[in-house]
C-alpha cells in the first residue's frame, strides 16, 4: 500500500514526538508528514535541540534533507536556511549537529529512517548521486516548464533533483502574488508538496498555509489555483510528470485515469496492447542499490524479512515465484 492521500493538512497542527530509533542522538523530534506503512518510506518535519550531535552512518534508505530554520552542522560546514542534500542510500553521513537547534525536512524516500553508524559508505552505495546545494541563494529561478504543458506563468521552480531511473523529481516552487490558474490538474504520479511560507489555495482542497503539506496519489483533480500572497513551498513527484489539464470537476480517478491511458493508446498502441494483454507482461526493473538495501541491511540486521521482499505475485489464480532482475519464459 503506497502512501495514502494526505490532504489538507498543516504540521502546525500536530505536536512534534520525539525521535527513538536506534542510531539517532537524543533531541530529535519529529512530526510524520506522510507515511508509507509497507516500506517505512516517509517525509517528516525535523526540529534538532540546541546541542544535537549524531555520529556519520549511513541510512538503508535514499535521504533527502533541507534545512527549513536555523543552522546544521554537517560535518565540519556549516549550513543553513535553504541548504539541501541528497543522501543516496548507503552513503556516509558526515557527523550531523545544531548549536542552536535548527529545523529541517526529512524525506526517507525508498526506507524507514535508519542511521548505521560507520565513516565509510556502504560496498553497494551510488555514491555519484550525492549532491548537495545552498538552494536559496546558488539556483535561480526557472519557468515552470519541466513539463510541457505547463503551469501558468507566475509559478516557477528550482531543479533539486532528478532521479534517472524513475524521472522522480525534486523542486522548490513558488507562486508570485496573485497569482492564478483556472484549469485542473491531474498526473500519472504522486505528488508532494510542503510550504515552506506563504499561501496557496486549491479549489478541492482549500487554502495551504506555511507549514501545509499534501501527499496526492495520481489520478486526483486539483486546481484552479490561486495564490494571495505568493508562496515557496518543496515539491516532489515520484516518477514522471505531466500535467493532464482539464476543467471537469467531477471526473473521477477510475476516469482520469482511462483518459490518462487513452493517451498512451493513441501514442504508443503496440506498447499499449501489449500492457493490457493478458500475456505475462509485468516488467523486471535492474537490479539496484535501493532494492537490495533492505535484504542486505536485513541480514545484517537480523530484522524480519520486509513485505515488498515477498516476490510472490498473482496471475489470476496460478502464483508463482521468480527472483527478481532473471528473465524467464514460463506460459499462462
Ligand atoms: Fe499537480
Amino acid at each position: 500500500m503506497a502512501r495514502p492521500h494526505i490532504e489538507p493538512f498543516c504540521d502546525r497542527d500536530v505536536p512534534f514526538k520525539k525521535m527513538t530509533m536506534k542510531g539517532f542522538g537524543s533531541g530529535m523530534h519529529y512530526k510524520m508528514l506522510s507515511l508509507d506503512t509497507d516500506t517505512g518510506a516517509c517525509s517528516m518535519t525535523v526540529q534538532l535541540d540546541g546541542g544535537y550531535r549524531q555520529p556519520p552512518g549511513f541510512s538503508w534508505s535514499e535521504l533527502e534533507l533541507l534545512v527549513v530554520e536555523g543552522e546544521l552542522q554537517l560535518g565540519n560546514k556549516t549550513v543553513g536556511k535553504g541548504h539541501y542534500v541528497f543522501f543516496p542510500a548507503g552513503y556516509a553521513q558526515p557527523a550531523l549537529a545544531s548549536a542552536k537547534g535548527c529545523q529541517l525536512l526529512m524525506m526517507y524516500n525508498t526506507g524507514e529512517p535508519s542511521l548505521v553508524e560507520s565513516d565509510t559508505h556502504h560496498p553497494l552505495c551510488r555514491t555519484d548521486r550525492f549532491h548537495r546545494t545552498d538552494s536559496y541563494n546558488d539556483i535561480p529561478w526557472a519557468l515552470g516548464s519541466i513539463t510541457k504543458p505547463s503551469t501558468a506563468t507566475g509559478c516557477m521552480i528550482k531543479l533539486l533533483n532528478f532521479n534517472d531511473r524513475t524521472h522522480a523529481l525534486t523542486f522548490l516552487y513558488c507562486m508570485t502574488p496573485h497569482y492564478w490558474q483556472d484549469n485542473i490538474s491531474y498526473h500519472d504520479c504522486a505528488e508532494e508538496s510542503y510550504h515552506l511560507w506563504g499561501d496557496s489555495w486549491i479549489m478541492q482542497f482549500g487554502t495551504v498555509p506555511t507549514g501545509g503539506y499534501f501527499w496526492r496519489p495520481a489520478y486526483i483533480n486539483h486546481g484552479a489555483f490561486a495564490s494571495e500572497q505568493g508562496c515557496i513551498a518543496l515539491g516532489r513527484v515520484d516518477s514522471k510528470l505531466f500535467n493532464h489539464f482539464h476543467y471537469n470537476p467531477w471526473s473521477t480517478v477510475d476516469e482520469n485515469q482511462t483518459r490518462a491511458a487513452a493517451r498512451i493508446a493513441e501514442r504508443d498502441p503496440n506498447l499499449y496492447q501489449w500492457m493490457v494483454s493478458h500475456a505475462h507482461n509485468h516488467p523486471h526493473g535492474p537490479e539496484d542499490f535501493e532494492r537490495t538495501m533492505a535484504r542486505v541491511g536485513g541480514a545484517h540486521e537480523a530484522a524480519q524479512p520486509h513485505p515488498s521482499q515477498d516476490f510472490r505475485h498473482s496471475h489470476g489464480g496460478s502464483d508463482h515465484e521468480h527472483g527478481h532482475g532473471h528473465t524467464h519464459d514460463h506460459q499462462h
